[in-house]
């Protein structure tokens, strides 16, 4: 994969110096924390988005059919999924239809169930929401995470608790949950009532022998299941890119709708329409090459940690890894100011992702082997009592 040379002189969030400075307290230090990639997208994507724009204006326009037919066909081959059209609605972010889901379908205090260390913008939807954060903790078993079915099943039962929002693949940890364990989940969800929102925005992602399975395969069991996603991690579009609420629901799709419309947040962009089209029509050679890099990279992180005391959990999904510094530090903010003053390198600290992330770093690595390597050694170095130096 081609590393975009231009990354320096664009705007982005994860080099702002002031976001910078004020994370990590210093501006120059290299970024490996946003989830976004460095490399250049795929050429199909750059060449319809240059044809669009040199040829013509831009009027209003809408999506046609064209781009619902590549989005069937996109979930029918990789997904076993038969799309239905009137069950999608566009929506600015994901984390606009959580919390349109949320108002619209709880009241406040109500508790919203979430599986941490998770994604921190769920809790940030749930509290300006003002709602409730009912903890589903994440299990840690032998480098493995797990959902905690009793738990959840506990939690589910409660009358106050009316939605359970997951990630899949699951943002820190990189679990790509089984058909057994989904199953689980709708199961507990129907007998409670509970409404089930998936996140499913790093789908494509998927890492070795593992296998991607959509909460919409269980709509048939269970309808009050909404599934947010977009292409936007995948084809590096986050800049451009809007997202997809599914719901096959009539009911909850009525209302939704409803809220988009009351706020017009279903405008179409036409560069947004154009990319996304030519990602799900062009873009599997281009995804293809990108997970052997990342596979390609997670192999060579796990080879240079293997004999130090830094321990990787193997992503199932994502091109984020999850860096456990359990046996290196005591203290979680100690922790982030070592690795981040030791190596400049600038990670996300677990806690950001809930306190069960206490003592453990996210690192980006979609980007060039070289540019991991280097920063693996650095961190290693930053880490005391490594017995591997
Ligand atoms: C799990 C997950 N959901 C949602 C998002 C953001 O999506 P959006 O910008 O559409 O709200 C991210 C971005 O990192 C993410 O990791």
């Amino acid at each position: 994969m081609k590393i975009d040379k231009k990354l320096k002189e664009l705007p982005l969030t994860k080099s702002n110096p002031s976001a910078l400075e004020s994370l990590f307290g210093n501006g120059y230090i290299t970024p490996m924390w946003v989830a976004d990639m460095e490399f250049q997208i795929a050429k199909p994507i750059q060449d319809a988005l240059i044809e669009r724009i040199s040829n013509s204006g831009f009027g209003y326009e809408y999506k046609p059919e064209s781009f619902f037919i590549a989005q069937k066909k996109w979930y029918e081959q990789n997904y076993q999924v038969d799309l239905n059209k009137k069950h999608i609605l566009y929506s600015p972010s994901i984390t606009t239809t959580i919390s349109v889901l949320i108002e619209n379908f709880t009241s406040v205090s109500d508790g919203i169930i979430i599986q941490p260390p998770v994604f921190m913008e769920f809790r940030d939807v749930i509290r300006n929401t003002k709602r409730r954060i009912t903890k589903n903790p994440l299990k840690l078993i032998d480098k493995h995470y797990q959902i905690d079915f009793q738990d959840l099943e506990e939690k589910a039962k409660l009358e106050t608790n009316k939605v359970l929002i997951i990630c899949n693949p699951h943002n820190p940890v990189g679990r790509v949950w089984t058909k057994e364990e989904l199953n689980q989940v709708v199961r507990i969800c129907k007998e409670n009532d509970i409404l089930l929102i998936s996140d499913e925005i790093h789908k494509d992602i998927i890492l070795f022998e593992n296998k991607f399975t959509s909460a919409l395969q269980f709509i048939k069991d269970y309808e009050k299941i909404v599934v947010c996603t977009s292409e936007a991690k995948t084809f590096n579009l986050c800049g451009i890119t809007d997202s997809m609420a599914i719901i096959s629901s009539d009911e909850l799709r009525k209302v939704v709708s409803r809220t988009f419309k009351k706020y017009n947040l279903g405008r179409t962009n036409a560069l947004t329409r154009v990319a996304l089209e030519t990602s799900y029509t062009s873009g599997g050679t281009w995804l293809n090459n990108l997970i052997e890099t990342i596979e390609d990279n997670v192999v060579s992180i796990a080879q240079e940690i293997e004999n130090s005391n830094i321990q990787l959990i193997k992503p199932e999904g994502t091109y984020q890894l999850w860096l456990d510094f359990r046996e290196v530090f005591e203290d979680t903010n100690e922790m982030f100011a070592k690795v981040s003053e030791g190596s400049g390198i600038g990670l996300n600290a677990g806690h950001w992702f809930g306190r069960e992330g206490a003592l453990f770093m996210r690192m980006n690595i979609a980007t060039s082997k070289d540019k991991i390597l280097n920063s693996i050694t650095k961190i290693k170095k930053a880490v005391p009592n490594d017995t591997s130096y």
